[in-house]
């Protein structure tokens, strides 16, 4: 989305995982530092694949699979920039390679799972919701009615909003409880505090130990019932300065609490009445095109910053130096109507718009689009800057306004 990087590592071979909306942003940075890079993906027709030297249609969760790959491939490292199952894969198959990896496969563990992350953030004493581990409704019914409602109920190894309700009241217990059993991997749910208030995201990256904040966004969600969904990040966030220190920290110390040392993370920070809570780590760039975001709006690659560490590279630590370039940059998610897309229009129109660094359609002509419920419903995103934030805002609705989904509605028989 946002220029080409630099740096040139002609034919190194590096596999990532993934190559669908949330890796398309890596995928041009290796491209653009000419690397060879295999690309994973299940989907033939993930957007992603038009920057890989090769793709390999295999699922980014098939562990063996990827294994037999990188070694078949001979790679020099292996990366899962923008989703969390395949960060544990990554780390795993590394280690059993002797590749360099930025995380340990005990870290890249406690990442993906929110349920392991809890309990060690409760041992380490990081700030966050409060948390009960049930199996079945009715020990999920007794621990809603400990925490409160609202409350959150979510599988605890998944992503994308899969298996995750807001329960308002006790009879909402029972289908939240399902629809988690449905998408969780174990046999065990999380029954959350629901912290109300702001939200924001914090995208960092650590370099010997050293943690790097870099830019902490507003994630602005969609109303019900898409729960939980972004439809934007603003930056800057609209928290007091010693509100984004007390963020920063809280993210800091979820980084150190999962081992991680090296490398990107994205931290997703709730700010209640009772101070930050952190909902959740990954180990990983964020997959909301964060990485584009804060290479326009503080200079720092970290496309290019993951890349390094994935191949075992040094980076120089002025890579990671914030420089303010705008006043305000936003990442603006596009929702189309439901049904199967014939036609996206007007793209090169609001590209044209002052402001506009950059736009993704994650999806081609066929694509049935669903009603919107999940970040795997959204359509597109666009990267705007500004003097302000609120320019930003301004120009990304704008644009949005300027592209037409057109679809074909199903007739409702
Ligand atoms: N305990 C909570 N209190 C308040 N909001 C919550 C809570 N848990 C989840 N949410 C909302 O739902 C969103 C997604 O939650 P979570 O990260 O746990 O699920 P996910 O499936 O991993 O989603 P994503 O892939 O977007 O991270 C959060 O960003 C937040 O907006
Ligand atoms: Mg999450």
């Amino acid at each position: 989305m946002a220029g080409d990087s630099p740096e040139r590592d002609p034919g190194k071979r590096l596999l990532v995982l993934g190559a669908g909306p949330a890796q398309l942003g890596l995928l041009a940075a290796a491209r653009a530092r000419e690397l060879h890079v295999i690309a994973v993906d299940r989907d033939p027709s993930a957007p992603g694949f038009r920057y890989a030297d090769r793709r390999a249609i295999v699922s980014t969760e098939d562990e063996s699979g990827i294994e037999r790959l990188a070694s078949a491939e001979r790679v020099e490292g292996l990366i899962a920039p923008g989703i969390d199952w395949p960060v544990a894969i990554a780390a795993r198959v590394a280690e059993r390679l002797s590749l360099p990896h930025a995380i340990s496969s005990e870290t890249a563990a406690l990442s993906t799972s929110k349920l392991r992350q809890r309990e060690r953030f409760a041992e380490a004493g990081v700030p966050q919701p409060r948390f009960e581990i049930c199996s079945g409704p009715e020990e999920a019914t007794a621990a809603a009615e400990r925490i409160g409602f609202p409350c959150v109920i979510k599988a605890p190894d998944r992503q994308g909003q899969r298996g995750l309700t807001l329960v308002r009241s006790a009879d909402e217990v029972a289908e939240a409880v399902r629809v988690a059993l449905d998408a969780a991997r174990t046999a065990t749910l999380l029954v959350e505090e629901h912290v109300p208030g702001l939200e924001v995201t914090v995208n960092a990256f650590s370099s010997g130990g050293h943690f790097h904040p870099l830019t902490v966004t507003d994630r602005l969600t969609a109303p019900l019932p898409a729960f939980g969904v972004a439809l934007t990040h603003a930056w800057p966030s609209e928290l007091e300065p010693a509100q984004i220190g007390a963020v920063v920290e809280a993210a800091a110390a979820a980084a150190a609490a999962v081992g991680i040392t090296e490398g990107p993370s994205y931290t997703q920070v709730l700010v209640g009445p009772d101070g930050p809570r952190v909902g959740e780590l990954a180990a990983r760039l964020g997959g909301g095109h964060d990485a584009e975001l804060c290479r326009v709006a503080l200079g720092v690659d970290l496309n290019g910053a993951a890349l390094t560490a994935a191949l075992g590279e040094e980076l120089p630590p002025a890579k990671l130096a914030p420089v303010a370039r705008m006043g305000g940059a936003c990442v603006r998610f596009v929702v189309a109507p439901r049904g199967e897309l014939r036609e996206v229009a007007g793209i090169e129109d609001a590209f044209a718009q002052e402001g506009i660094r950059g736009i993704r359609i994650y999806r081609r002509p066929g694509h049935r689009f669903e009603d919107f419920r999940r970040g795997a419903d959204r359509a597109g995103a666009i990267l705007a800057v500004g003097d302000t934030r609120a320019e930003a805002l301004e120009r990304a609705a704008k644009a949005e306004a300027m592209i037409r989904f057109e679809t074909d509605v199903e007739a409702l028989v």
